[in-house]
């Protein structure tokens, strides 16, 4: 797909091109099954040590962020669990837990991460002209530049969208900029039709940070 393509087509025509629900899904953990959330905090006996008991994730200034698992959908966590045993998200901290697991312990764990409250970080502070130009970028993005608006993607209020959309409102922005870093220098490549790579290699430095710290000042899903 060429950038002019891709910066004339509608984006609701561009996902439903590539195949992608824009379907919004509500809230799972009512029909979450006991058993799993029982097996699975079993399982996530080990993730504790860098996701925290709740889930929350911690944010690590110049250091590698641990992301909150709360908020996102059971099988997006499956995914991604499944891209790092594969390599084609290759994360040295993840890749031996992500083994540790099998198919069955992978839906246990995300059920139960999925099951417990979602929590909202307090995001370092940073300055206002930085903020400014990342809610520019995650709410209308830069069309002379190509870089889509997040919310078109990532659902209303950057709150996650479906399975294929992850939250990224009360994220951390260590763990987020982290996440663009890994598409531009190709480490990350599981993402359904290189959707994010695109959008990451057309953003410098300045606009990762302001992006990643605007988006952690948003309240997640259900902290609103
Ligand atoms: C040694 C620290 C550490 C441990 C222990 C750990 N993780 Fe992680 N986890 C990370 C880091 C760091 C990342 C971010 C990786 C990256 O940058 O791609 C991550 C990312 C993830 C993600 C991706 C989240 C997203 O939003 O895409 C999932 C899912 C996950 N971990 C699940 C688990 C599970 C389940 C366990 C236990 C079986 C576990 N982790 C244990 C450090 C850890
Ligand atoms: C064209 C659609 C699209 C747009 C626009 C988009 N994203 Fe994404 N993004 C995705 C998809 C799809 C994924 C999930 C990738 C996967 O399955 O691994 C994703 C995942 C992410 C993740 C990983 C989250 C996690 O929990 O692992 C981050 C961070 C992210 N996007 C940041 C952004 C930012 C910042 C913007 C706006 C500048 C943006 N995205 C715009 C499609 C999009």
């Amino acid at each position: 797909m060429t950038p002019k393509l891709f910066s004339r087509l509608p984006l609701v025509g561009l996902l439903a091109a590539v195949g992608l629900s824009t379907a919004m899904t509500t809230s799972v953990a009512a029909e979450l099954d006991a058993e799993a959330i029982e097996r699975g905090k079993a399982a996530a006996a080990t993730c504790v040590a860098c996701h925290q008991a709740d889930g929350s994730g911690m944010n690590i200034p110049g250091g590698e962020s641990w992301p909150r698992l709360t908020g996102l959908a059971p099988d997006y966590i499956v995914n991604q669990l499944k891209a790092f045993k594969d390599g084609s998200r290759n994360n040295a901290s993840m890749l031996a837990f992500a083994t540790m697991l099998n198919d069955e312990q992978m839906k246990d764990v995300a059920t139960y991460y999925a099951s417990l409250p979602v929590t909202q970080p307090t995001p370092p502070a940073v300055d206002e002209a930085l903020l400014k130009h990342g809610e520019k970028l995650a709410l209308k993005g830069d069309w002379d530049r190509y870089i889509v608006a997040c919310t078109s993607c990532h659902g209303v209020g950057n709150q996650g969208n479906g399975v294929t959309f992850p939250g990224l409102a009360g994220q951390h922005p260590g763990y987020i900029a982290q996440q663009i870093t890994a598409w531009k220098n190709e480490t990350r490549k599981n993402d359904p039709q290189n959707l994010m790579a695109v959008i990451a290699k057309r953003m410098d430095d300045r606009d990762v940070e302001a992006v990643s710290a605007w988006l952690a000042t948003q309240p997640a899903k259900g902290q609103e």
